[in-house]
Formats: C-alpha cells, structure tokens, sequence
C-alpha cells in the first residue's frame, strides 16, 4: 500500500508548526538552524512525537474491538502519556506499566510531569521495579494478562509505539509534510536531526525521505543522536523499523547503508541522565530562543547538534531541520540537575 493510503487517525492541529531558531543560529555561526515541533502540535496532554505514530495505530485499535490500551515506559514516560491521551480521547481504558528506567532521585520522579498527566487522565499507572530496556518486557506482557483476566480486551502498544507493525508510518508521512512545507516557506532542509532511543520516529523517517528521494532526486542526510546509551540495540532496532516500515510502503528498493545514520557521544553512559553537555545545549536553547528541551532526549540531541556546527561536521552552508519531539514534563521531575 501507499503511505497515503493507510488510514489515519486524525490527532494533531495539523502539520506541526516549523520555525527558524534565528538567535541559536547566529550564535553557533554556522548552519541555518529550523525546529520543527511536535511538542506543541496537538490538542492532547501537551502531544509529542508518540501521538504522530498513534495516528496510524488508532483504526487498527478500533477494528479489534479492544477496550483498554496496555503501554509500557519509565516512570517520566512521555510515550505512556501519550497513551493516556489518546485512550481518554477515545474513551477506552488505559493500563500502564512504568518501570524504574532510571535512577534520579530528584523529590517526586514517580509523582509528577508525565506520570501525574497520565493518572489525572484515568490510566491506571503501576510503578514496576524493573530497569531500563527498549525490547519487549515480561512485565507488559502481565499487564496484557492482567488485563484479560479481569475481563478485558487489551490491546497492545510496546515501548515507544516502536515494535508494532505500523509504528513507523507517522514519521514516514512527516517527511512528506516537511517536503509540503518547504514549498511555502521557500527552504530546502538538507539535514534532518532527531534524538533516537526507541527507533520509529528516526526508522520512520528514514523510510519517509527514502521515499521522497526518489520522487524528487533530493538527498538528504538523518542524523539520529542516539539518546539510548544501548546504542547497538538501538541501531538494529532503528535499521530493522526501516526497512520493515520502508516496505509497508512499498519503497521498492533496499536502503543503502548510508541513510542509516546514528551518532554516538551525547547520551552519556546510562539513559536518562542528564550529562554536562545535555544541561549546556538545554540551558543554549533556553536562553537564545525561548526553545524549551528536556534532560533526557531533545537535550541530547541539541548537544549533538551544536557539536556538529562547531565542528562543521554539518556545513557551514547547510541548513538543518531539528526535530522537536516534545518531553519537556519531565523537566519537572529533574529539578537537581539545574542546581
Ligand atoms: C521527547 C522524546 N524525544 C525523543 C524520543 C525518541 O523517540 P523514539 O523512541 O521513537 O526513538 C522520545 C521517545 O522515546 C521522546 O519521548
């Protein structure tokens, strides 16, 4: 099928606003830079980029019949928010699994930002004692059961959105939307880059511009900034969502090796901890454009990004489209790395 083809869900305002970050460009003295802005594209609790991927999961939700949405993230998941959204928006139940994906203590981690929307919006949020890991999980698989066993009809939305089948259609049909909104603002971004942790947003980019490419014969470079700290677990994910979500929409072809790109370097060790040059490129962003980010994604990838324009690893020449996809609740829960 083609991408357009596929049914969508409507969740958003429309195409998320894209807009130059002016003061952050002639700061860093080198690329153009632009935001792209899924944090502020959709009615429900704050969006962000799970609700994009949600578009095209809702109809298949609908068709089965299901009555409750069984997701699973950190305690400050920002995905299972998302969940929560959309099940309050359809009036479904909503059980989640939020493990403890990462040690910060800061007062109220497991109360406040994503998991206090979650719960006001009705899901029924459990805390699980288990650590990080972007795989499936045993402890969502009981949740499934859980949920049966109470008489129920769960239906399945893994970490991320990003192993279900249709997880990388949201983001493919994003590339198409940028390429719709370079036409009226008269720019062309020839490099995308996205923070990485769970695959589908970058997978389904990836896949999306693989397509346009050959539409148009423009070549563009997506650089994933891997956020995960597990960055070869992250890499195949990425690859493997791709190529699946690159034959969904019946690309045609094999993607080359060089539209696979994933960076290391800005993650720090373990996922979801803050490091020096995260609290730099949030405090950089803050302070020359009003551009809100948070400690465990967007602060990573922006610190990538300002690394890259320094280095002229991204030309001085080049004009850069980053992608921001939401998280800032979580700043909320992560009030001691700004002391
Ligand atoms: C704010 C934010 N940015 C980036 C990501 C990474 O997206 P993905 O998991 O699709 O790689 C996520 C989710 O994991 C997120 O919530």
């Amino acid at each position: 099928m083609k991408l357009a083809e596929f049914p969508r869900f409507p969740l958003t305002f429309g195409p998320s606003p894209v807009h130059p970050l002016e003061r952050l460009s002639a700061h860093l003295g080198g690329a153009q830079i632009w935001a792209k802005r899924e944090d502020c594209s959709s009615p429900l609790a704050f969006g962000g980029n799970k609700i994009r991927k949600l578009e095209y999961i809702v109809p298949d939700v609908l068709a089965s019949g299901a009555d409750t949405l069984v997701s699973i993230g950190g305690y400050q998941s920002n995905h299972t928010r998302q969940v929560a959204a959309v099940a309050a928006k359809l009036g479904l139940g909503c059980r989640l699994v939020q493990e403890k994906w990462v040690a910060w203590e800061d007062p109220g981690n497991d109360r406040v930002g994503n998991i206090l929307l979650s719960r006001l919006m009705g899901a029924d949020s459990r805390l699980d004692p288990h650590g990080f890991d972007i795989g499936i999980r045993d402890s969502w698989k009981d949740a499934l059961a859980e949920v049966e066993a109470a008489g129920g009809t769960p239906y399945p939305i893994p970490a991320g959105a990003s192993e279900h089948p249709l997880g990388g259609l949201g983001f493919a049909n994003w590339a198409f939307e940028v390429a719709e909104q370079e036409k009226s603002l008269g720019v062309l971004f020839d490099t995308i880059v996205v923070c990485t942790v769970t695959g589908s947003t970058h997978a389904g980019m990836i896949a999306g511009f693989a397509a346009l490419e050959d539409l148009t014969g423009v070549q563009r470079r997506v650089i994933g900034i891997d956020a995960s700290a597990t960055l070869e677990q992250t890499r195949d994910q990425v690859t493997r969502i791709a190529r699946h979500t690159a034959d969904l929409i019946e690309l045609g072809r094999e993607l080359r090796d060089d539209e696979v790109t994933l960076l290391e370097g800005w993650a720090g060790d373990v996922y979801g901890i803050p490091v020096d040059s995260t609290v730099a490129a949030i405090r950089l962003a803050a302070r020359m454009d009003a551009l809100i980010l948070d400690p465990v994604y967007e602060g990573k990838s922006m610190a990538g990004l300002v690394d890259l324009v320094a280095a002229r690893d991204i030309p001085a020449d080049s004009t850069v489209l980053f992608a921001h996809l939401g998280g800032q609740l979580a700043l909320n829960a992560y009030s001691a790395a700004f002391d």
